[in-house]
């Protein structure tokens, strides 16, 4: 596909699903901004590109400033912002009752708060361009609640709320609003995961399901990102064929 008229900020792009779509809108000549806490990952991304366009970002998506630093050095860079993939999470899943506050402490501040982040350093300068696409990483937990990932389901739900009022907020302006939402795909998130039984689960689940691999909701983010200026892909749910939640 060719996006080389657009201008790409991608949170949480140094493993996973942000690394394997990185990769891909730099393949379709899309300019970008990568972000991240770790450097070096995104500093390999770049070097595998050297003929393409892309900005490596220290960032932690809970703290506004290194957020605004992203979105505002990308439009001194590159004139302007056309689409904000807010991606990066963590899925440190386990049973309400072991008490993990510091981990639901975590994932509300990087889940919730970092999409948070993302829309109030971005959408000033969509909304006075009356143009632009912000994406968020959902979740098959953002539509169905299971067990032991009750405060992980809980931010992916927030996160489509928030999503579809950013939507309705911003029709008006031609804002696109599109949420991605990935069942089991076979990435770094399992880390996130302290819990040795909730780890074991979920690396079984994987396996059982026959999981998918980053790279495929890649191409989901590239086809929101790819389509006409009237047309607006407002989700997106990606399972492996053989999970049933
Ligand atoms: N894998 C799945 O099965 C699955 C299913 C549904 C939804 N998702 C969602 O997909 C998204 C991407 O996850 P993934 O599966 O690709 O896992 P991953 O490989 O662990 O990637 C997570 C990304 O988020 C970034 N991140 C985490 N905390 C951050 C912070 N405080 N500030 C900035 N970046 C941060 C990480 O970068 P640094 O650590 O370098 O900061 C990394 O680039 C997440 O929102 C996740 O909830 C995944």
């Amino acid at each position: 596909m060719d996006l080389s008229n657009k201008v790409v900020v991608i949170m949480g792009a140094s493993s996973g699903i942000g690394a394997a779509t990185s990769r891909l809108l730099a393949k379709d000549g899309a300019k970008l901004s990568v972000a991240a806490r770790r450097l070096d990952r995104l500093n390999e991304i770049k070097a595998e590109f050297p003929n393409s366009e892309i900005e490596t970002f220290k960032a932690d998506v809970t703290k506004f400033e290194d957020v605004k630093n992203v979105i505002d050095k990308t439009v001194e860079k590159f004139g302007r912002i056309d689409v904000l993939y807010n991606n990066a999470g963590i899925m440190p899943t386990a049973p309400l009752i072991e008490g993990r506050r510091d981990e639901w402490q975590n994932m509300l501040q990087i889940n919730i708060m970092g999409v948070l982040n993302g829309i109030a350093a971005a959408l000033p300068y969509m909304s006075k361009a009356k143009s632009g696409q912000i994406i968020s990483t959902d979740s098959v937990a953002g539509h169905v609640v299971g067990p032991d990932a009750a405060v992980y389901s809980g931010t992916k739900f927030a996160v489509r709320a928030i999503m579809d009022g950013l939507r309705m907020e911003q029709a008006e302006n031609n804002i696109k609003t599109t949420i991605v939402s990935p069942g089991s795909t076979g990435t770094e998130l399992f880390n996130s995961i302290n819990d040795d039984d909730q780890k074991k689960f979920a690396k079984d689940f994987f396996e059982n399901v026959g999981g998918l691999q980053p790279e495929q909701i890649a191409e989901a983010v590239e086809f929101a990102i790819g389509t006409k200026n009237n047309m607006s892909v407002s989700e997106v749910i990606i399972r492996p064929t053989r999970q049933t939640l």
